[in-house]
């Protein structure tokens, strides 16, 4: 037995494959494209295990997408490729719509044809597991009730109008064709592997080289965060047990503002890593002009997942931010080597017109 992860070299992706691999024999056929934010340092642990496959190459490429899974047989495909970041999306849309979109669309096709050349027992027992976010549901008033899988599809980012896109084409493919899927819509994850262009991992290591720490805005837009390695579990827990056509949320019930997330890892730092001089991290804050149609709240109702899979969050926010702090305090040199020149021309570009 065998599952296909895409994008399995990034953030969230690399997390899954190694808990899933520290829990099971199952192997992993992993599919990454390999861009700015695929990272096969993140896997260096699998090197020699058995279990583990690495294919370069894009969900888009139809021809090596369907060699694959004739040759591997995967019993599921789990979908994390894609362009992540939102602010990337609002100086470059198109490679959204390219891989976000596309992508999904060449790789739910991919994927059909091989689903329906299956034999009876593991045609049934197929899925297609689509990794989604909050942000397609757009932006909510401080009063509004959290999103609920009902809540209407309002992206408002380039980003998260790719991803509502690609929701809709799974919703499409199960309700045309069939394709057994599962969606899962997640709020903001964090924790060890994240690339330094998101909020907590850039003002770690922001912090730590004296730069400034800037915050977008008044810095009161408010996230709703997950460690990492509790989306990684209800993924599992969906891809065995959810009920095929639907989709589930999941988040920790953790709705912060920003700036006290900044706050926050700037008083760990305090804690672990003390400045020589004295003074607190929080000096280094920066106030900076606010990204464009910045959605001001999202917040997740977990229930259904709850109530119909037994999933529940194991960290809270302030073991899962220690965990975080400490794993970056610890892997300077994973930090060092993703901060390529790639890397830095997107901090000059993203910052230089914030400033
Ligand atoms: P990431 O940017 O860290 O990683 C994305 C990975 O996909 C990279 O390894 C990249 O090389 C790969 N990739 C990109 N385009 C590809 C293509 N065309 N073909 C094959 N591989 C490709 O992203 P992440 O934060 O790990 O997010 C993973 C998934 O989870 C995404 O679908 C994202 O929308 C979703 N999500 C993320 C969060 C979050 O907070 N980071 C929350 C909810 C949902
Ligand atoms: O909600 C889930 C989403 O969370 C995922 O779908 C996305 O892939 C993921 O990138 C994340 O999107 P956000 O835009 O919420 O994450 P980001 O870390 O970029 O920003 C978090 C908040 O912090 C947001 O309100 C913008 C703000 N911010 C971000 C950066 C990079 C700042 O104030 N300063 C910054 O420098």
């Amino acid at each position: 037995m065998m599952i296909l992860v895409t994008g399995g070299a990034g953030f969230i992706g690399a997390n899954f494959v190694l808990d899933w691999l520290a829990q099971s024999d199952e192997a992993v056929l992993n599919l990454d494209k390999l861009t700015y934010a695929g990272n096969p340092e993140n896997l260096l642990s699998l090197q020699g295990d058995s279990r583990y496959l690495f294919v370069q190459g894009d969900i888009g490429d139809a021809a090596l997408v369907a060699q694959l899974l004739a040759r591997y047989q995967p019993r599921a495909v789990l979908n994390f490729a894609a362009e992540s970041h939102v602010d990337r999306s609002i100086h470059g849309p198109e490679d959204f719509i390219q891989t976000n979109v596309v992508g999904t669309m060449r790789l739910l096709q991919s994927v059909r044809a091989y689903w329906q050349g299956l034999a009876e027992g593991p045609r049934a027992a197929f899925r297609f597991l689509h990794v989604s976010t909050d942000e397609v549901y757009g932006s909510l008033s401080p009063d509004d009730p959290a999103f609920t899988e009902t809540h209407k599809i309002e992206p408002n980012s380039p980003y998260s109008a790719s991803k509502a896109a690609s929701d809709h084409l799974v919703r499409a493919w199960h309700h045309t064709y069939g394709l057994p899927v599962l969606t899962t819509n997640c709020s903001n994850n964090y924790g060890p592997l994240h690339f330094p262009e998101k909020l907590i991992p850039l003002i770690i290591v922001n912090a730590l080289a004296g730069k400034p720490l800037p915050i977008y805005g008044d810095g009161l837009q408010v996230r709703d965060w997950l460690y990492v390695k509790d989306h990684c579990s209800a993924i599992r827990r969906v891809l065995q047990s959810g009920r095929v056509g639907e989709t589930y949320n999941v988040g920790g019930c953790n709705e912060k503002p920003n700036i006290e997330i900044v706050h926050t890892v700037c008083t760990l730092l305090d804690e672990l890593r003390p400045k020589g001089d004295g003074s607190s991290y929080k000096t280094q804050i920066a106030y900076v002009q606010d990204r464009p149609g910045h959605d001001r709240r999202y917040a997740i109702d977990a229930s259904k997942i709850e109530r119909e899979l037994g999933w529940m969050p194991a960290e809270t926010f302030e073991t899962g931010i220690r965990k975080t702090v400490h794993w970056y305090l610890d892997h300077q040199a994973w930090v060092t080597n993703v901060q390529s020149g790639a890397y830095r021309e997107w901090v000059k570009a993203n910052y230089a017109e914030r400033a």
